[in-house]
């Protein structure tokens, strides 16, 4: 059993294969936060508090006169605010009385076998039988409302969870004004905090640094997960690296406003908390309610960041994503974005079509631009009716001829925007998110709609049913433009304006479970101008994210690198785009473009018709190529090999089969110099003893992996390789 309760001790221990977490209810029946970290025999780790009389700490009223005892010190496991603990808290709840100091005991617990889910909200699942619940259930000492703690223990992915359900069992309202889904303990240690920062077009920059005195956090209160911070964070020894170290990895399944922070207090304790940012949130909790607050998912790794990457890629390859497209293979796309932005019509988009599906293509994919007045950003957003005129046929027309070509084809929606120049907006402005009286924020010279509204969205959802149902459709892209700004729902009183971001969110994911429900099979990518709403929450609904905006392929490679700790290749939509490239000018050759590209879902976002006869050649080879190599690619170990912001020549990275059987090695020369010195790359994830084939030369498996592959050189800048390596014997 991974969940294990000593009633006497009163001791929680959640074990997974190779880590632990326990808690344990004290003689108040306060839940304190006793270990998480590596796997051991179930020990009471409550023996490493130091109890001390603290100045400035308050003690409980029911500790007497026991000045040892103090909240403000002890690590607990869902600490609350005014209870005298004045670090970062849990839960700030103001009461009737307008109060806000509050006390947590614990009550009861419950374990069950399974793993739990939550209502309208994304959660890893587990349906083999390796997963269990246990549900602690805190009681307010004011006899106002429960806190339930859900842990999800996943025991062979070596994942734990936790969501927290707030119930009122009172007669009166009660305000929710913080609460964060994770809270972590660290008697001791010092550590370094990895965060994944960026803007639109640069995603997930790799950020580490050093847990000082203060509190250091990163979040979001855009209404989205964002561009600028990404909802995982770790926490590692100061010295971890790839290959060694504790490690402590949180994500948050959640795709709004998030906060994760760490706090090294006055005992030089560390305190990380993830959760709901509480900038925009007031949550009313109405008598016999209850109100759920997002699942966030922890792992350990006592050997450093790349196999704390690799839990996460497995947990959320099998567990988060849904449906058929987490097993069967996705196809090589062409998106028609860069290639022809919003200048195209039927007949041009038809010959594109043609074009890729010659090329081995398999999936077309008509992005922005084909409904209402839409032939710049500025307008039509919301009318999601087909522009017949400017295609010059039917919806159902264009499909049958692309698909007349052998491929799928796909179409891009953005379900939440409005345009002013809308004719939604011109029969429903209150349908968009603005302040009466005040003029709102323009974004991309858009709005968004109040998705928080159910109307609202039934409204879309009916009309974007219609499009689906009018032709055959196979792949939508689900894109978001623009960050929330005035918040107001005209369908909210004025005490519950404060819920909005967070119904929007649980609008947003209402409306994604009734497409996956309504159309299975569809595969659904999700964006956000690129990367802004790269979450777990997200791939919940959508299996895959378009990465960033950013196709330069030297540009991918750092962003694709941040996103790599907390996400896998499979869900990071890549493409092959033109050179030069829109966003930086820069060239790259095309088999480096395909190179960064096929670490991702792997598609093409060009007009194959400006290419030469040679380039059309290279890329039937690419498909090719990834087809061969996509279970490698999708489902096998990767590994970081360097980080490309840091490396002086040679970036690279690897995936290799779970068995160590074969690998592919990815090399792409950031630099070169005249009469420069060799390159060689450790491999990775091989069998010491395996002897493996590269190039046609025998090498033992430990070889590669100690003392490296000697590489090829670079004859330009940017030149990739991609060497495919196969064990022979062993
Ligand atoms: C932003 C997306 O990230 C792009 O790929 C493209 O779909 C545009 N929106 C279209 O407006």
């Amino acid at each position: 059993m991974a969940i294990l309760f000593d009633s006497t001790s009163r001791l929680f221990t959640l074990r997974t294969d190779h880590s632990m977490y326990q808690m344990k209810a004290d003689r108040y029946g306060v839940l304190l936060h006793t270990w998480f970290g590596i796997r051991s025999s179930v020990f009471d780790y409550s023996y490493r508090i130091a109890y001390a009389d603290r100045g400035f700490s308050g003690n409980p009223y029911d500790a007497g006169e026991d000045r040892t005892y103090s909240l403000d010190a002890l690590p607990q496991e869902f600490p609350v605010y005014g209870s005298g603990d004045y670090r970062s808290t849990a839960l700030k709840v103001r009461y009737p009385d307008g109060t806000f100091s509050c006390d947590l005991r614990y009550l009861k617990h419950e374990i069950r076998k399974g793993k739990y889910s939550l209502p309208g909200l994304p959660a890893l699942y587990e349906t083999s039988g390796n997963a269990d619940t246990l549900i602690i259930t805190l009681e307010d000492t004011r006899r106002m409302f429960y806190v339930h703690l859900y842990y999800g223990v996943l025991e062979d992915l070596d994942i734990i969870t936790r969501a927290v359900c707030v119930e009122n069992h009172s007669n009166a309202d009660i305000y929710i004004e913080n609460i964060q889904s994770v809270c972590v303990d660290y008697l001791h240690g010092d550590y370094d905090l990895h965060t994944f920062y960026g803007r639109h077009v640069k995603e997930r920059n790799y950020q580490r640094t050093p847990v000082v005195h203060g509190i250091q956090s990163a979040g979001s209160t855009r209404g989205t997960s964002s561009h600028q911070y990404n909802p995982f964070l770790i926490l590692s020894d100061r010295n971890a690296s790839e290959d060694t170290g504790n490690c402590y990895g949180f994500s948050f399944v959640y795709s709004g406003d998030f906060i994760g922070s760490a706090e090294l207090d006055q005992y030089d304790q560390t305190r990380f908390l993830l959760g709901i940012h509480p900038d925009n949130f007031c949550y009313c909790v109405k008598p016999g309610e209850c109100f759920y607050a997002p699942e966030a998912v922890m792992a350990y790794s006592a050997d450093g960041l790349g196999s704390l990457s690799r839990i996460f890629h497995r947990a959320y390859r099998d567990h988060l994503c849904r449906g058929k497209w987490t097993t069967t293979r996705r196809p090589v796309l062409l998106n028609a974005w860069e290639g022809v932005y919003f200048d195209f019509n039927g007949d041009k988009l038809i010959q594109m079509a043609k074009d890729a599906a010659a090329l081995g293509v398999e999936l077309f994919v008509m992005d922005d631009g084909w409904f209402g007045k839409r032939d710049l950003d500025v307008s039509g957003l919301g009318d999601w009716t087909v522009n017949e005129e400017k295609l010059g046929c039917s919806l159902k027309e264009l499909s049958d001829q692309i698909h007349s070509f052998g491929i799928k084809f796909g179409i891009w929606f953005e379900p939440e925007g409005i345009n002013e120049d809308s004719n939604l907006y011109r029969s429903h402005p209150e349908w968009a998110l603005q302040i009466p009286g005040k003029k709102p924020t323009r974004s991309r010279q858009q709005l968004l709609l109040d998705f928080s509204r159910e109307d609202v969205r039934d409204y879309i959802f009916t009309h974007i049913c219609q499009v689906l149902d009018s032709a055959r459709i196979e792949y939508l892209k689900w894109d978001l433009n623009r960050s929330l700004t005035d918040l107001y729902s005209a369908a909210l009183p004025a005490t519950r304006q404060g819920e909005i971001m967070h119904r929007y969110v649980l609008g947003l994911y209402d409306m994604l479970e009734k497409l996956i429900q309504r159309y299975p099979d569809l595969l659904i990518e999700g964006c956000s101008g690129g990367g802004g709403r790269f979450d777990a929450g997200m791939l919940y609904y959508t299996p895959q994210i378009w990465c960033s905006d950013d196709t330069d392929a030297i540009e991918r490679l750092s962003i694709q690198y941040g996103t790599s700790f907390g996400y896998p290749v499979s869900t990071m939509g890549s493409h092959v785009s033109h050179c030069p490239n829109e966003q930086t000018r820069r060239i790259a050759p095309l088999n480096t473009r395909a190179t960064a590209a096929m670490s991702g879902t792997f598609g093409y976002e060009l007009d194959v018709n400006k290419m030469s006869a040679d380039e059309k050649d290279i890329v039937k080879t690419q498909i090719e190529e990834f087809k061969k190599y996509y279970d490698l690619i999708q489902y096998g170990d990767y590994y970081r090999l360097t980080n490309p912001d840091t490396v002086e020549a040679y970036h690279g990275w690897e995936f290799a089969a779970a068995d160590g059987s074969e690998a592919l090695l990815c090399i792409v020369a950031l630099q070169i110099h005249p009469n420069g010195p060799g390159r060689w790359m450790c491999l990775k994830g091989l069998r010491e003893d395996g002897i493996y084939v590269v190039d046609g030369r025998e090498y033992p498996g430990g070889v590669l992996m100690n003392s490296g592959l000697l590489l090829p050189d670079a004859a330009e800048e940017y030149q990739s390789f991609r060497i495919h390596i196969t064990m022979k014997s062993n």
